[in-house]
């Protein structure tokens, strides 16, 4: 018989070997206890608190206001469902943009108080120094280029990014820098399929796509995105392999028809 313990973790390691042998990388965001116990049960390779916690979670515009102490808070809850999965963490906005010992003491703070087994943070060539220090001190860094949304008021907008050649080649080296300074993985978000297969080609670490194109070594998409939960609005790239809104709606009209016409409780469910 199989206990929990004997269940293989997925580490660095694991990715690396999954690039290498061609086998795709499974990904899905989680920001509590329940959900992140149904995508490890159900086989997902990596589990990332995002800080799209702000967005789908707290309800914000974009991913700024989320802070440490709250990606600390819903880390710490995921943490519980996981046996199997890799659990990353996202450096929130302003917790490794100050500078490189900034963002050096909020990574060892995740990995100290949380049980994650890696931090994540967005940009290439100007956060090379950063995760050059992290992953130095041992902490296994994610890294993520193309479409950053911590950096969406440079941005202007949540267009694709690398379209034209320069932006493609300015991606190109950040992919090459993260790879440099010691990541493990790197997510690619919204960019040109094309641009994701030339990375994917060109660096040995995984890459994980998001609005990125099959070639990458993983993909990753938000869960209450996929499974149709959250509904405000709908990206190209993001598909519904559920109607949740839809089905949690509908419960909820029956609870609320039962509880106005005494269908609910009946003699069974009553004391
Ligand atoms: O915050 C997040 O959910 C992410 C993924 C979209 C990659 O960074």
């Amino acid at each position: 018989m199989s206990s929990e313990k004997e269940i293989k973790r997925v580490t660095t390691k694991t990715l690396a070997l999954m690039k290498k042998k061609g086998i795709k990388i499974s990904s899905l965001t989680a920001y509590d206890y329940i959900t992140a116990k149904i995508l490890d049960q159900s086989g997902i390779d990596v589990i990332l608190v995002g800080d799209s916690l702000a967005n789908v979670f707290q309800g914000n515009d974009t991913t700024l206001p989320v802070t440490m102490d709250e990606m600390i808070y819903h880390t710490k809850a995921v943490a519980k469902g996981i046996v199997r999965a890799m659990l990353v963490v996202d450096l929130p906005f302003m917790s490794y943009q100050l500078s490189v010992d900034e963002g050096f003491r909020n990574a060892g703070r995740i990995m100290k108080e949380t049980s994650a087994g890696a931090v994540k943070l967005e940009g290439g060539v100007r956060v090379a120094e950063t995760i050059k220090k992290i992953t130095d001190a041992g902490i296994p860094v994610m890294g993520h280029v193309g479409l950053t949304p911590q950096s969406i008021y440079q941005f202007g907008s949540y267009r694709e990014r690398g379209k034209s050649e320069e932006e493609a080649e300015e991606i190109l080296r950040d992919a090459k820098a993260v790879e440099e300074a010691g990541a493990f993985s790197i997510v690619l978000e919204k960019i040109p399929a094309v641009l994701a297969k030339k990375i994917t080609n060109e660096i040995k670490i995984p890459t994980i796509g998001i609005g990125a194109g099959v070639h990458c070594d993983g993909q990753i998409l938000v869960s209450p995105d996929m499974l149709g939960l959250y509904v405000d609005f709908h990206p190209r790239f993001v598909r519904y392999y559920a109607e949740l809104n839809k089905e949690i709606s509908g419960a909820v009209k029956k609870y609320i028809d039962d509880v106005k016409e005494t269908r609910f409780p009946n003699k069974d469910e009553s004391y």
